[in-house]
């Protein structure tokens, strides 16, 4: 059998005494987009966390093609959270003093890129997600949408393997909600990106191949699939 690209299993973590996980997993494969659903406090942003090497479970094991995130030496693993992994949280979490193309810019120059052809890129990358007229504002200077889209062309510009999306449009109105939405599945499936994405709306979850949820910090497949 092929190995999947994330597999997640037996995970636990506890907060003192909250026990936010207690055995979930997850298995992703290449390209798909798959969303966690479940009640607040149910364990899916620590589930995502556990998944992308931000959090260390207590118990269980996370393998990146098949390597242990735990057994890797903390540089490699922040390595691959820069070139494999790409993050887009419910607030997009730029740098308020660089303009956007600069947000977009950063990862690529963090990576020792020179600016014009970093530039140049995140350029490319913000006309695809439709916010190429924001380019020269600071994120304070944009709608809520546009700041999400600039963060997501931020995630994608590195062409990660895995987009992890904690409730990406949760501080949205369902207009911009939905073109986030499909602009990320699009992306995703044109760069052959995986997506982990957290959601409490169905219609968000719609855009997904399919849906785990997560409850008292366990996972779980409805028998339906899209
Ligand atoms: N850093 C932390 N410190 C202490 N407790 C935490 C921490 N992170 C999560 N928890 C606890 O773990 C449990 C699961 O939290 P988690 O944030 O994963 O839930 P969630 O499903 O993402 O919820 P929401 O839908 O509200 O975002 C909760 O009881 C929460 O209080
Ligand atoms: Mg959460």
């Amino acid at each position: 059998m092929e190995t999947p690209l994330l597999q997640g299993s037996g995970l636990h973590k506890a907060f003192g005494p909250d026990q936010a996980l207690a055995g979930a997993g997850l298995t992703l494969e290449a390209g798909e987009i798959v969303a966690i659903m479940g009640p607040s406090g149910s364990g899916k942003s620590t589930l995502l966390h556990c998944l992308s090497g931000i959090v260390r479970p207590d118990q269980g094991q996370v393998l990146f093609r098949g390597r242990d995130l735990a057994t890797m030496p903390d540089a490699e693993r922040s390595a691959l959270r820069r070139t494999e992994f790409g993050f887009v949280f419910q607030f997009g979490q730029l740098v308020p003093e660089l303009s956007c193309l600069e947000n977009v810019a950063l990862p690529l120059r963090l990576g020792g890129m020179k600016r014009r052809p970093a530039e140049r890129m995140a350029r490319t990358w913000l006309d695809r997600l439709e916010v190429g007229d924001s380019a020269d504002s600071t994120p304070g200077r944009v709608s809520g949408g546009q700041s999400q889209r600039v963060a997501m062309a931020r995630a994608l510009i590195t062409e990660p393997s895995v987009i992890f999306a904690d409730e990406p449009t949760g501080a949205l109105d369902t207009l911009s909600g939905e073109l986030v939405m499909r602009l990320l599945s699009e992306t995703a499936k044109q760069t052959d990106a995986a997506v982990v994405l957290v959601t409490h709306e169905p219609r968000v979850a719609a855009y997904s191949d399919r849906e785990v949820i997560v409850r008292d910090g366990k996972t779980r497949e409805p028998a339906v699939t899209r």
